[in-house]
This record gives C-alpha cells, sequence and structure tokens, in this order.
C-alpha cells in the first residue's frame, strides 16, 4: 500500500501570538493545509491519505474539511504525537490496528505548512521508492553552510555536496520501524528526521529534486513570503 500522511501535528510556536495552530491560517482564500492536501487529492496512486492533527483539533479539521469541499474517500483524520517521529509512529500504529502492515508499505510523508507541493516532486517521491529504503526531497545550498558552535567555525564543507532538506520525506515503514527500534533512548529524543534515522541504519537513501518555492511556513515572516508565491505563481526554477 502507498499512504500519503500530511504532517499537521504540531502547533507552530514560532508562528507566534495566533489564535489558531498555523496550519489552519489562512492562505489566500482557504487554510494553509486545504492547499496543501488539495494537492495530495489529485494524486491517483495514493490508497489512502493519512491527515495526522493535534488530537484537540480533529473535530475543526473535519469542519474546515467539509467548508473547503475537501471530500475524498482515501482521507483519515487522525491523532498526531507529541514530537514529529510520535505522530508517524501513531499513523504507522493506525495503519496496523485499521488496515495491517505489509513489508513493502510505503509513506510519503509532507509537512502541513509545505502548500506549494507539486505533482512533480510527489511523483518523483512514488517513483524513487523502488530503488531505496527512503528518500529525501532537498534543494542545493545557495547560502554556504558553515559548522560551529555559535562562536567558532569548525568546518565549512564544500557547498557543491550540501543540500537543504524539504519534504515529502518517503520510506519504506519497515525501514523506519527497524531504524527507530535501534536507536538509544537519547538518540530517540533527538534525532527527528526520518532520513536520518533510516541513514543511520545504514540503509540507502535517495535524493529527489524539491522546488525552491516549496517552502516550510514557519515564522509570520514565511507566510507573507508565501502569500507573495501564491499571487505571483510558482513555477520550477523560479
Ligand atoms: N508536526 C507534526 N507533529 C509534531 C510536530 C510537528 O506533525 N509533533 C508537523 C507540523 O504540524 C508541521 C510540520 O510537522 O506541519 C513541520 O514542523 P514545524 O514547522 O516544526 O511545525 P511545528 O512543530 O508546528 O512548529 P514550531 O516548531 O514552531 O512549534
Amino acid at each position: 500500500m502507498l499512504y500519503a500522511q500530511i504532517m499537521a501535528g504540531g502547533i507552530g510556536k514560532r508562528m507566534g501570538n495566533v489564535p489558531l495552530p498555523k496550519q489552519f491560517l489562512m492562505l489566500g482564500s482557504k487554510p494553509i493545509i486545504i492547499h496543501t492536501i488539495e494537492k495530495f487529492i489529485l494524486n491517483d496512486q495514493f490508497d489512502m491519505i493519512l491527515v495526522s492533527i493535534p488530537e484537540s483539533w480533529i473535530d475543526y479539521t473535519n469542519e474546515i474539511f467539509e467548508k473547503y469541499k475537501v471530500k475524498d474517500d482515501r482521507i483519515r483524520v487522525i491523532a498526531g504525537g507529541k514530537e514529529r517521529n510520535d505522530t508517524i509512529q501513531n499513523a504507522i500504529n493506525y495503519i496496523e490496528k485499521n488496515i495491517g502492515l505489509n513489508d513493502d508499505d510505503w509513506i510519503v510523508a509532507h509537512d502541513a505548512v509545505r502548500p506549494f507541493i507539486t505533482k512533480k516532486i510527489i511523483d518523483e517521491n512514488i517513483k524513487a521508492a523502488s530503488n531505496f529504503e527512503a528518500v529525501d526531497t532537498v534543494v542545493p545550498a545557495f547560502d554556504t553552510i558553515v559548522r560551529g558552535d555559535g562562536t567558532e567555525v569548525s568546518e565549512i564543507p564544500v557547498r557543491d555536496e550540501m543540500y537543504q532538506g524539504q519534504t515529502p520525506q518517503s520510506f519504506k515503514i519497515k525501514a523506519f520501524q527497524d531504524g527507530f527500534s535501534a536507536l538509544s533512548d537519547e538518540q530517540k529524543a533527538i534525532l527527528s528526521d526520518t532520513a536520518k534515522i533510516i541513514l543511520l541504519s545504514g540503509k540507502k537513501v535517495g535524493m529527489v529534486a524539491g522546488e525552491l518555492s516549496n517552502i516550510k511556513i514557519t515564522t509570520p515572516y514565511d507566510l507573507r513570503i508565501a502569500n507573495a508565491i501564491l499571487l505571483t505563481g510558482h513555477t520550477a526554477g523560479e
């Protein structure tokens, strides 16, 4: 089975003092999460679309799905978890309990707050699944990446080998479970990147090209940028 997971289990602390978790804030004429889920509904390769939401916002989500006519039999609105890994684990638990897990099941997990995801990025993630245990969506790093502790620089890696990670992050459920269970309790608490968890377990992780417009809305500034992208359009490479 091929699952999409819309990651909307956070509350958006860095968005500051707003009345709703950021995934529900308006972007143009509809909430951010509606833009995002519409892109996944259009893709008929998914068998099921799991939407992970903070438990106390599930009713609200169902209401706005109705209001904005988000209707698709494949959608399941489920509870997220405290940390990002918990949100993924809760989705896996849901699948295990309600559908049953198979060794080759995949999840294409995407941040609800990246509303400009394109069909091309989703399709490339699905295509790369046949060669890897997990897939990361990346764009080349334009700024030089500097490693250091805030006071002193320890390393400046070659920029041509540096990329910035976006989502989707796609993975074989079994590879995530194997990788996560092999982590120490300390690693479990600090590692929130699915691709990294699977890479650490020695498995091959593929890369597919993201797009500059596939931004993550984290702060009020990002929301202003997102509104500008919405007004001016977004095309690959612009
Ligand atoms: N997310 C999730 N479950 C969590 C934490 C985050 O599904 N326990 C989701 C968020 O809802 C968001 C995406 O992961 O769509 C990207 O994470 P981030 O931008 O860090 O979101 P928040 O955790 O909501 O933001 P903040 O760190 O500012 O609180």
